[in-house]
């Protein structure tokens, strides 16, 4: 049977360990701060940020909830960034994407003061993470690493193949896995043969955006499986099409009218020596890495 990665257990653990820092920073007069900016009114960016904002209050993190309307300027925008930046009590500033069309994000990413930049989106903290040096990494990628390490999958001299090369995930995993001493392949839209590269890979990581996109004939069996990918599926073709036979998940799918799925076929999960599954996967350690990276923003902004 392969072992499911637990990452809502994992997720757990590691805001645990953040809730003991934070209270020996309050021990020394310091209480970590993120400033969460989340504009106009996009249902899923409420409940991203909610649940953050949410998290920061239970680990002890003082939150600062920013919510400029829809049809806010780049200009105001970087005001408002700007005077983040120089704010002691903010040590990360988070601005929950997406943005309305008329903001210019990367101008606004850029803005951000690199050493608050707990979402790990600046050039300069990706230009660290590339060169080796300590830097604030994006919290997904950062939070399959403690997937592997925290579940005792080695990831030195392992083949890790990583489907998708986006700033916010794909990149920056190949980057920590690299880091890490994994041989490394990337693979994007533009790959040839691309299940002979994942049949190879010892650790298969999935950012892709397309349910069930990878299929058992492209996975070795007994391979690591993170499966990073979230799609929203509501018809009962598709459904059927993922999770046939699976009575438990039937239910729910019905009740709500939706269920989710990942990049990566549950027929492939079988074949896996371990594997994360969506939801509980990889989604819960967005957040705890987050509320990591505030921690560890207010220590190295103080030299801590
Ligand atoms: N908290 C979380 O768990 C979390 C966080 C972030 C994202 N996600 C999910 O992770 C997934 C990926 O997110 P993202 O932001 O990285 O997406 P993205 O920016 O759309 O990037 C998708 C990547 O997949 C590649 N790709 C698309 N079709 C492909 C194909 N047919 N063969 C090989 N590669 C293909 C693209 O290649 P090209 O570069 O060539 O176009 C691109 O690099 C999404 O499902 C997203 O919802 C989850």
């Amino acid at each position: 049977m392969p072992e499911i990665l637990d990452g809502v257990a994992i997720a757990t653990a590691i805001k645990l360990e953040v809730a003991v820092e934070v209270r020996a920073l309050a021990a020394q007069g310091i209480r970590p701060g993120l400033a969460a900016v989340l504009v106009g009114n996009v249902a899923a960016s409420e409940i991203y940020v909610r649940s953050k904002v949410q998290t920061c209050a239970e680990l002890g993190i003082y939150s600062d909830l920013i919510t400029p309307s829809e049809d806010i300027a780049t200009e105001a925008m970087l005001d408002l960034v700007a005077a983040l930046n120089t704010r002691d009590d903010i040590d990360g500033i988070l601005i929950q994407l997406p943005l309305p069309r008329q903001v210019d994000a990367k101008v606004l990413l850029d803005a951000v003061a690199p050493e608050k930049d707990v979402d790990g989106f600046h050039p300069v903290n990706a230009g660290r993470l590339q060169a080796g040096r300590p830097a604030l990494a994006p919290c997904t990628p950062a939070g399959v690493i403690e997937i592997l390490k925290r579940s005792g999958i080695p990831i030195a001299g392992q083949h890790a193949v990583v489907v998708g090369r986006s700033d916010i995930v794909g990149k920056p995993a190949a980057m920590l896995l690299l880091n890490n001493n994994a041989t490394v392949t990337i693979c994007h839209s533009k790959t040839r043969n691309l299940a002979e590269l994942t049949r190879q890979a010892d650790i298969l990581v999935a950012a892709i955006g397309r349910p069930g996109f990878i299929s058992p004939e492209m996975v070795k069996p007994g391979a690591t499986l993170i499966d990073v990918g979230i799609n929203r599926i509501i018809t009962h073709d598709d459904f059927d099409r993922y999770f046939a036979g699976n009575a438990k998940r039937e239910a729910a799918f019905l009740k709500r009218g939706s269920t989710i799925v990942g990049d990566i076929h549950p027929k492939a999960f079988e074949l896996a020596g371990a594997y994360t599954p969506v939801p509980g996967g990889v989604g819960p350690l967005t957040i705890a890495m987050l509320m990591a990276n505030t921690v560890r923003a207010a220590k190295m902004r103080r030299g801590l």
